[in-house]
This record gives C-alpha cells, sequence and structure tokens, in this order.
C-alpha cells in the first residue's frame, strides 16, 4: 500500500489522476471504476485537463460508478449518473455506450444487480478504481457492517451517511435511504486501486483504513488486502495516522531507490 499524503488539494487530484491516466495511456481500452463525492472531482477535472490539452484519449474506454441513491431518475441533480455526467463524461471522449452507473430506478433491482456484475466481467474486469472515503470509512456505499465479501447489491444508508450527504440536498428528508453499491468483493477485485480523501473529518476514517484491522466496521480497512493500492490525501486526512512520519520518510527515499523496488 502506498501512503502518499500531499501538500494541497491539487496535487492529490494532480497525482491520482496520474495514477489514472497512466492505466489509459498503457491500456487505450482500459476498463476504469470510477466514485462520485467532492473528493475525486479535482482528479476529474485533471482527466478532462489530459484529455483537452495532452489528447488522453477515453475512445476507447468502459467505466463503471460504483454506486447510486434508489429512487433517483439519471437526470435528478444529485443523482450519481447527472454528478458524472457534468463533472467528467462531458469533458472527456468517453462513449456514452461505453458508460455503466448503477440503475436507482431498475424494475428487479436484484436482477439489475446481477446483470450490473456480469458487464463487468464481460468488460474484462476494472483495471483501475477510483475511491473516496467516508467519514464511517465506507467505500461505495459499503455502510459499516458490509461483508468484505459482498457483490454489487442494495444497502441501506446509515445516519453518519445521510448526515454527510444531505448537504448536496434541499432537506435532509430529501437524501435517499437505500443505494445500489458495487460490493467490497467486487471493488477488491479491480487491477488497481486509486484512494482519494482530503479534510480533517476523514482522519479517522483513513487511520482506520490504512493501520487498523481489517474489519467490516470501516469496509475501507479491506484495501490492505489488495497488493495494488495508492492513497493520496492531504496533511489533514493524514492526522490520525501513526505511522505517518514512515510514509513521508518511504515518498522521500522513493526517487533515490534501486530499479525494481
Ligand atoms: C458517498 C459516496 C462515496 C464517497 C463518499 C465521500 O457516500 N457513496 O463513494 O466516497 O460519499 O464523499 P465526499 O468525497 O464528498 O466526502
Amino acid at each position: 500500500m502506498e501512503v502518499v499524503i500531499c501538500k494541497t488539494y491539487d496535487e492529490i487530484s494532480k497525482r491520482s489522476a496520474a495514477e489514472v491516466a497512466e492505466v489509459v495511456y498503457n491500456k487505450p481500452d482500459a476498463v476504469i471504476g470510477l466514485a462520485t463525492g467532492s473528493s475525486p472531482v479535482g482528479l476529474y477535472k485533471e482527466l478532462i485537463r489530459l484529455h483537452k490539452e495532452e489528447g488522453l484519449d477515453f475512445s476507447h474506454v468502459t467505466t463503471f460508478n460504483l454506486d447510486e441513491y434508489v429512487g433517483l431518475t439519471p437526470d435528478h441533480p444529485q443523482s450519481y449518473r447527472r454528478f458524472m455526467q457534468e463533472n467528467l463524461f462531458d469533458g472527456i471522449n468517453v462513449e456514452p455506450e461505453n458508460i455503466h452507473v448503477p440503475s436507482g430506478t431498475a424494475k428487479n433491482f436484484q436482477a439489475f444487480c446481477e446483470w450490473y456484475e456480469d458487464r463487468i466481467e464481460q468488460a474484462g474486469g476494472i483495471d483501475v478504481q477510483v475511491l473516496g472515503i467516508g467519514s464511517d470509512g465506507h467505500i461505495g456505499f459499503n455502510e459499516p457492517g458490509s461483508s468484505l465479501g459482498s457483490r454489487t447489491r442494495m444497502k441501506t444508508l446509515n445516519a453518519m451517511t445521510i448526515d454527510d450527504n444531505a448537504r448536496f440536498f434541499e432537506k435532509k428528508q430529501d437524501v435517499p435511504i437505500y443505494s445500489i453499491t458495487m460490493g467490497v468483493g467486487t471493488v477488491l477485485d479491480a487491477g488497481k486501486l486509486v484512494l482519494v480523501a482530503n479534510g480533517k473529518n476523514k482522519a479517522k476514517a483513513i487511520a482506520d483504513a490504512i493501520e487498523g484491522p481489517v474489519s467490516c466496521m470501516c469496509t475501507a480497512s479491506a484495501v490492505q488486502l489488495h497488493p495494488d493500492v495508492s492513497m493520496f490525501i492531504d496533511g489533514d486526512a493524514a492526522g490520525q495516522l501513526k505511522m505517518r512520519d514512515y510514509y513521508e520518510w518511504i515518498q522521500s527515499k522513493k526517487p533515490a531507490a534501486p530499479t525494481g523496488m
């Protein structure tokens, strides 16, 4: 696990976008897993810049989003489908038929979730998965208590997540209670994980994810089981890490490390 403590949000965004871009440069038909929330907005801005100014080509890329609110149509102002359109898809040349966001309005949610898992498999699996982290340590909408082997399914949001996400809605009562989310097991199947987090309100979740026991009480801690994880966080989000000095030491020594390390 690589923990990169960045000085600014801009640095988080540029360095995490570079990881995603590298996957696409190396594999033009890459499959990218995407996340919503405020944390990856800068990462998406940088991918748009790389597309517009440096020719990063998404025309053969396929995307799968982590989650969606149940009950919101794709054009609802707070739907994750719309968030992705406004924050990334409108700025790059991904083909609409290659975009996948879980449906919040499926007729049969269980059948939809099975289809979503099958689609990921048919696409060849996710090469790189972008992740944010909830203040309760969730990835996607895998709330505390979620099975670490879980697959795409419906999850009931907890009070903390409803409170956190209320800022995007007119009133708290408007926040949907249910979601469709890739499971922790789905996320762990991706070839590479890139997690971004900033701000003091993420400090406990980040410490639990990186240094806590692997536990369903912080589903982000499951990334400890993954062999290729990069975490780009700021000093505030790193505030409760016990080994912060060591992570900074590793990064400072990286340029001089023998090749192949
Ligand atoms: C939501 C999303 C998560 C996201 C989290 C954090 O709950 N389902 O995927 O990581 O919010 O959001 P933010 O980055 O706005 O703090």
